[in-house]
């Protein structure tokens, strides 16, 4: 069975709650029940931190072992050298997700700092944006 993680990174624990114009109105423990349902043929896991240290962390103790990381690294996107390097330095292939349109948005929302080290990148489909980077395991 493959494993794959998903991880969010900061404000993505207020899901459902913050700005639901742009992120939705679902929080993402009940969506990850449907995912769980959905993809029972992964074994799937989730971490959510706010802490750019502790992602960083997740990804060095699970990107050897792992078939796959879904990585909405939030703002961390826009301004992280350290979570981009970490990316580089595993072995797990990694998909960037953003809920929202990132290129719809504001100017510093369109630079990643993450893209050109991941797999692919899926942006702008709501909580689908992490059904559709699951697909491509
Ligand atoms: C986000 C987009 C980022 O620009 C923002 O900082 C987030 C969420 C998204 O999922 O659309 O926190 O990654």
């Amino acid at each position: 069975m493959k494993k794959i993680a998903i991880i969010n990174g900061p404000n993505l624990n207020l899901l459902g709650i913050r700005q639901p114009e742009v992120y939705g109105s679902e929080g993402f423990e009940s969506y990850f029940q449907n995912l769980q349902e959905d993809f029972s043929e992964y074994e799937l896991s989730y971490f959510q931190s706010n802490v750019e240290g502790q992602i960083i962390d997740y990804l060095h103790q699970i990107g050897f072992s792992f078939d796959g990381i879904v990585l909405n690294a939030g703002a961390y996107t826009h301004t992280s050298i350290a979570i981009a390097d970490a990316i580089s330095a595993i072995k797990t292939p990694v998909v960037e997700v953003h809920i929202s349109n990132v290129h719809a948005r504001e100017e510093f929302r369109h630079h990643s700092y993450l893209a050109a080290n991941c797999k692919g990148v899926i942006a702008g489909f709501g909580l689908d944006s992490y059904k559709l980077a699951l697909l491509s395991f």
